[in-house]
């Protein structure tokens, strides 16, 4: 399965979802790669201290470092150019569109929904950054999502500073500290937030098709055919 985190330029939480995304089906038990494709190497940044459950590599070694994953997991450049965007769909079975509840941020994913429909390719806002305080608005945020006909997960990942703590330390937002050194209280909310997510995806993936074997070909295995 190829999931792939896109959408707008920097700040919405696109390396956080890959990461997280990433690391829930890791500890799950599956063989996860998670491909930098974004040219600020911030996946790897956050990798580099070699404390997560799943490898990341750059975008240039992702064909052989992906050769046996069960999932990969492509952390995408910001981009709205048409060509880089024909390119994402084609490698990709399912695209995650992390928003905020704020308007730009809203504008700008219903923009890439509206370029994403040319292409038959599952895709799903995700609303990240969602401020407990400001119920009202997220509430607004995932109304006109929905009135643009675009799929909105029902997960929402909370606003928490553990989820900058977990970075600056190089884990995943469970394994997070405070500055005092004390684990963070909200910090199993944020890694549920994303595991429901992951879960969500994968419901809403479709049933992969069944490629027909060309007629005369023959698959069974060499030494079965001569005996
Ligand atoms: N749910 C969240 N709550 C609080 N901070 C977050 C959350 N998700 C991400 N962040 C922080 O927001 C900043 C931008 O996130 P990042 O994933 O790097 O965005 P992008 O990849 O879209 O540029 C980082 O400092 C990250 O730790
Ligand atoms: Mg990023």
């Amino acid at each position: 399965m190829f999931v792939t985190t896109f959408g707008q330029k920097g700040g919405v939480a696109k390396t956080c979802t890959s990461i997280h995304l990433a690391a829930h089906w890791a500890n799950a038990g599956r063989s996860v790669v998670l491909v930098d494709a974004d040219r600020n190497r911030s996946a790897t940044a956050y990798a580099s201290r070699g404390l997560l459950p799943f490898a990341v590599v750059p975008m240039e070694a992702a064909a052989k470092a992906t050769r046996h994953a069960d999932i990969v997991v492509t952390d995408g450049q910001a981009s709205s150019n048409e060509e880089e965007l024909k390119n994402l769909v084609e490698g990709s079975d399912f695209i995650v569109l992390p928003t905020t509840a704020q308007s730009r941020s809203i504008e700008l994913t219903v923009e890439m929904a509206c370029m994403l429909n040319k292409f038959d390719i599952p895709y799903a806002a995700l609303i990240v950054k969602a401020d407990a305080r400001k119920k009202s608005s997220i509430q607004v945020a995932r109304d006109v999502l929905q009135g643009f006909d675009i799929e909105v997960l029902r997960s929402e990942i909370p606003l928490l500073n553990a989820f900058e703590n977990a970075e600056t330390q190089g884990v995943t937002v469970d394994r997070a500290v405070t500055k005092n050194g004390r684990s963070d209280q909200r910090r199993m909310t944020g890694f549920f937030a994303y595991s429901q997510a992951c879960d969500e995806i994968e419901l809403s993936m479709p049933q992969r098709k069944v490629i027909p074997m060309p007629i005369g070909w023959n698959v069974s295995r060499l030494e079965d055919r001569c005996a």
